[in-house]
């Protein structure tokens, strides 16, 4: 009867698998623990009979030793990782996570863009201070003491008496570079920019401005049209017509906004140029010879134009976007929309 039981625990051992840490915990258990059914059997010697209990000790002696080795085996097989355990409860045809890349923001790739075109023209690259004094602000670019521009409605004021500012445009990189350094100059200047307005898919209280700078001899209105006309035809296409209008600015005489032939519709009409087939992308104009004097170039010597476009608004154009708000708020859908592009 204990002979039988020894039997049938050998067989048992020897059958055994673990295919999981749990099996090989429950094969201890069973089989070697001080609670096993091995531990029992020990427990029982002294219930057999005299003659029997040499045999019985070496049976016994067999199966302890059987279990440990059978355990010394199975620790091995899983500590390996056979494939069988690795896999318990993978499934190894589900699909990879697939990699979660950011993606470059639109205002950067079309400032990149931008840069990328006057660069090749001989433009460098400049920037300045977002906060930034009354007199680079407003000032030296000639606004006129009481010019609308300055008061409360459009300028955020840090600071009173002297007075410091949101810059309202990156033209305070204009007058930086004049006063620091001597003619000629060719450069842009991007930049963030702040006016005090109400948000809308329109307008915003911060947002993004590429400017130009072109200071020489004999520079001339001609020259503002031919690096107009080649950065529009670079930026939206060979086909793309463009149009001065006669504007006003205080740092420049004579200004000019720019207008260029609707993309988006090809003069079918829509609503992005409002059925008028121009929309506008920039400001322009000759610097204004006072603004040269302030920086201390001699207007007689030396004459220049000056450009100002928004980032945001060709972004909107290039990409057809219709709410302002989407570039500010961070919404993955939104700007996923970008991955692969540079
Ligand atoms: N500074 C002007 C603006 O922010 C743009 C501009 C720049 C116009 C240079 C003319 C020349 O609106």
């Amino acid at each position: 009867m204990m002979f039988d039981k020894v039997e049938e625990y050998k067989a048992m051992i020897k059958a055994a698998e673990a295919k999981a840490a749990d099996d090989l915990e429950q094969f201890r258990m069973k089989f070697i623990s001080k609670k096993s059914v091995v531990t029992a059997l020990f427990n029982d010697f002294k219930n057999v009979p005299n003659d029997q209990k040499k045999a019985f000790g070496q049976a016994l002696n067999e199966l302890k030793t059987l279990a440990q080795d059978k355990f010394k085996s199975l620790a091995e097989t899983l500590d390996n990782g056979s494939s069988e355990s690795a896999s318990q409860g993978v499934d190894l045809t589900l699909p990879d996570i697939p990699n979660q890349n950011g993606s470059v923001h639109p205002l950067t790739i079309t400032r990149n863009k931008i840069i990328e075109i006057f660069e090749r023209m001989g433009f460098n690259v400049a920037s300045g201070p977002e906060i930034e004094e009354d007199f680079y602000n407003f000032t030296a670019l000639n606004f006129p003491e009481n010019h609308p521009a300055r008061e409360m409605q459009d300028t955020f004021f840090i600071e009173k008496n002297p007075d410091k500012v949101l810059r309202t445009h990156t033209s305070n990189v204009q007058i930086r570079m004049m006063e620091e350094g001597k003619p000629p100059f060719r450069s842009i200047m991007p930049g963030r920019v702040y006016r005090n307005e109400a948000i809308s898919a329109r307008a915003h209280c911060f947002f993004h401005q590429v400017e130009g700078l072109y200071v020489d001899k004999n520079v001339g209105f001609k020259d503002l049209k031919q690096t107009v006309y080649h950065f529009v035809k670079e930026m939206f296409g060979e086909n793309t017509k463009v149009r001065f209008r006669p504007s006003y600015f205080p740092f420049t005489e004579p200004s000019a906004e720019i207008d260029i032939s609707c993309f988006i519709c090809q003069g079918k009409g829509c609503n992005v140029c409002k059925y008028t087939n121009w929309v506008e992308i920039a400001g322009s104009g000759m610097v204004d010879p006072n603004v040269l004097a302030n920086c201390g170039i001699d207007p007689e010597e030396y004459t220049g134009f000056a450009f100002g476009m928004g980032i945001e608004r060709i972004a909107m154009l290039k990409y057809q976007i219709n709410d302002l708000r989407l570039f500010s708020e961070n919404d993955v859908r939104f700007l996923r929309q970008f991955q692969g592009s540079f």
